[in-house]
């Protein structure tokens, strides 16, 4: 494990609305494994930044690129009831605290790809990762991570021509990393305290940041069944994604299941 940023972690924490204890890592493997693991030891409502990853995650098995000056960041929040509704509305709401982050931290407005994609000019700008563990107090509790490439300047060629960064976006200055990471806990933390109070208004917000609706899509089911073509309809009020498929007939996708590549 790298470095333990105190100074950075205190200044993240006098810009919070909410309580939770930050930790700035210089270098981790993933800050959703090392959270999760924390989770074991009963420590809760955290957020864990990363200055870079060394085995980022995303979603499906896949890796996510994570070298210095992008914002690696997870958190912690319990799931009532054990509730698989309010697990799936999670990373809806952690894309538009991101989206709205961005927007207020940097100016620069960005979209969301269903289910867990941050886009900019048609580009990955991020990503969101959520899973869930049961903690020693029998109480499960989610671990939500968002990758942002804020100031990384080129990628591997595998996804150079997919992805992007705000600092190549708009060149000229770095971005402030710190007070993006408080920015988006303070919107996580929310949004998800309005799930918590029965209020799902934020999937509103999320229909308005989908760049995917109304696009014909690449259906690629996570299991080895065949992908198909369909036009993405709208976003139900759970997250799932209605695609109205080549045969005329409804689905609703469900992103444990799925995921979706844009035409
Ligand atoms: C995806 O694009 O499929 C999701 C990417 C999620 C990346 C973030 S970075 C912080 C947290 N730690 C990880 O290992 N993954 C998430």
């Amino acid at each position: 494990m790298g470095l333990y940023n105190k100074a950075e972690a205190d200044m993240i924490q006098e810009m919070l609305q909410s309580k939770r204890s930050i930790e700035v890592l210089s270098e981790i493997d993933s800050t959703n494994t090392y959270l999760l693991s924390h989770l074991k030891n009963g420590h809760y409502r955290r957020a864990v930044i990363a200055h870079r990853q060394t085995g980022g995650k995303g979603r499906l098995g896949r890796s996510f690129y994570s070298p210095e000056g992008g914002l690696y960041i997870s958190l912690d929040t319990e799931i009532p009831g054990d509730d698989e509704k309010f697990f799936r509305l999670l990373t809806p709401a952690a894309g538009v605290a991101a989206a709205r982050a961005i927007s207020v931290s940097t100016g620069i407005d960005v979209g969301l790809k269903w289910v867990n994609d941050i886009e900019l000019g048609g580009k990955k700008l991020g990503g969101i990762l959520a899973q869930s563990t049961v903690c020693p107090d029998g109480v499960r509790r989610a671990v939500v991570g968002i990758g942002i490439n804020v100031n990384v300047t080129s990628f591997p060629d595998e996804i150079s021509s997919r992805a992007t960064s705000l600092l190549l976006h708009r060149p000229g200055g770095t971005f402030n990393i710190n007070e993006l990471a408080a920015v988006i806990i303070n919107s996580f933390d929310h949004y998800i305290s309005l799930i918590y109070a029965g209020d799902v208004s934020v999937i509103e917000s999320y229909r308005s940041l989908l760049t995917t609706i109304g696009r014909t899509v690449t259906v690629i089911p996570a299991n080895d069944a065949p992908r198909y073509t369909a036009t993405a309809l709208d976003v139900s009020d759970d997250g799932s994604l209605i695609v109205l498929c080549d045969d005329g007939s409804r689905r609703m996708l469900d992103s444990g299941e799925v995921s979706i590549r844009a035409k």
